[in-house]
């Protein structure tokens, strides 16, 4: 990155940090900009000062991982700094930018596409211009900071809750695939056709590597509920969306469907958080599809509230 543009990263993520701590205490200190495709776009205000730094990155999701079933198999990531308090002029103009760039980029023609930004979800000044060129609130990740509690009533009667082993591989491979189905209304999943193959080849490996951080309730000696947690050296890939510390990410909940609406979920995370407490663990991060209508008030009420929110047009083209 040349010095100059290296100079204005610097000063702007500097005022990005103090105005973050005064938005949310939970997110991180903001990093040095990632390599992008091209240099940084950049936004300038009326006065002629540097008001905002835009990075675009094309990833490319291999189709034979299983990151592909959590959305599109090619991901164009807008990553933004914003100086200005009311950050909607810098967001409008570095999207009116960015949608220009994706115009000369054939591959952002294809269906299985998306144009991805990554917002503050405290950061409510700009989400005017992120709706205007027609993304849409897709997903949020959300955080349980420590030791927040939540009311804990007697568990439903018969309930066993244990952790998982490997002789459980068909149980958790079946409940893992229920969330893929059930993500998949709201988009938030998009099932291929190796999915369930790498589903139970990941649980095989989980089971295997990381006893003692996947749990199943069961009742009259049948898994009924799922909850399957990445622990800190395995969930590096988000921990930098928060401040540093013991983060953990709550990788899948699932009760099955007729066994709902009874309190077999939130007695499984009930217990689930009490280890997590034990073990050190600071926060908890997860994500859930924004509209999913069980999932958002059930998270709530286990202590959890959004850090940030994904935006996404699908495909990329239809960035505006
Ligand atoms: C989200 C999910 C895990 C919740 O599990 P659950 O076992 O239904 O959760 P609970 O029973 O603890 O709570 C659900 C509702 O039942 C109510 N409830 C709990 N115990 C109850 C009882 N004894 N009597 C009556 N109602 C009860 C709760 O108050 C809650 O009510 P609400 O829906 O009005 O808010 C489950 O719906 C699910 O697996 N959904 C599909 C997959 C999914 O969305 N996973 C999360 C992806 S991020």
């Amino acid at each position: 990155m040349p010095w100059l543009v290296r100079d204005v990263v610097n000063d702007i993520n500097k005022a990005v940090a103090r105005r973050w701590r005064g938005l949310d205490l939970l997110l991180p200190e903001p990093s040095d900009l990632p390599e992008g495709c091209m240099a940084p776009l950049l936004s300038v205000a009326e006065n002629g000062r540097p008001s905002g730094l835009g990075v675009c990155h094309h990833r490319h999701v291999p189709a034979d991982t299983l990151a592909q079933t959590w959305g599109a198999a090619t991901k164009f990531m807008l990553t933004v700094r914003l100086r200005e308090a009311d950050t909607r002029p810098a967001t409008d103009d570095l999207l009116t930018q960015w949608r220009d760039h994706l115009e000369t980029q054939p591959e952002a023609k294809a269906d299985d596409t998306a144009a991805i930004v990554n917002w503050p979800a405290r950061e409510v000044t700009g989400v005017q211009a992120l709706l205007r060129h027609g993304l849409q609130p897709m997903a949020v990740i959300a955080a349980r900071p420590p030791g927040r509690t939540v009311p804990s009533p007697a568990p439903p009667p018969g309930l066993v809750i244990r952790p998982a082993g490997p002789g459980d591989l068909g149980s958790v491979t079946e409940l893992e695939l229920g969330v893929v189905r059930y993500d998949a209304h709201f988009g938030g999943s998009v099932p291929r056709s190796a999915t369930e193959a790498l589903v139970r080849a990941e649980s095989q490996a989980a089971l295997a590597k990381r006893p003692g951080w996947i749990w199943l309730a069961e009742r009259d000696g049948q898994p009924v509920a799922l909850t399957v947690v990445e622990p800190p050296e395995s969930a590096t890939w988000i921990a930098g969306m928060t401040r540093p510390g013991a983060t953990a990410y709550l990788q899948t909940m699932f009760v099955r469907p007729g066994e709902r609406s009874g309190g077999i979920g939130a007695s499984l995370v009930r217990h689930v958080h009490d280890q997590l407490d034990a073990r050190g663990i600071d926060l908890t991060l997860l994500h859930y599809a924004q509209v999913n209508p069980v999932s958002a008030p059930f998270w709530h009420r286990m202590g959890y509230r959004p850090l940030w929110s994904t935006w996404e047009a699908r495909p990329a083209s239809t960035l505006r």
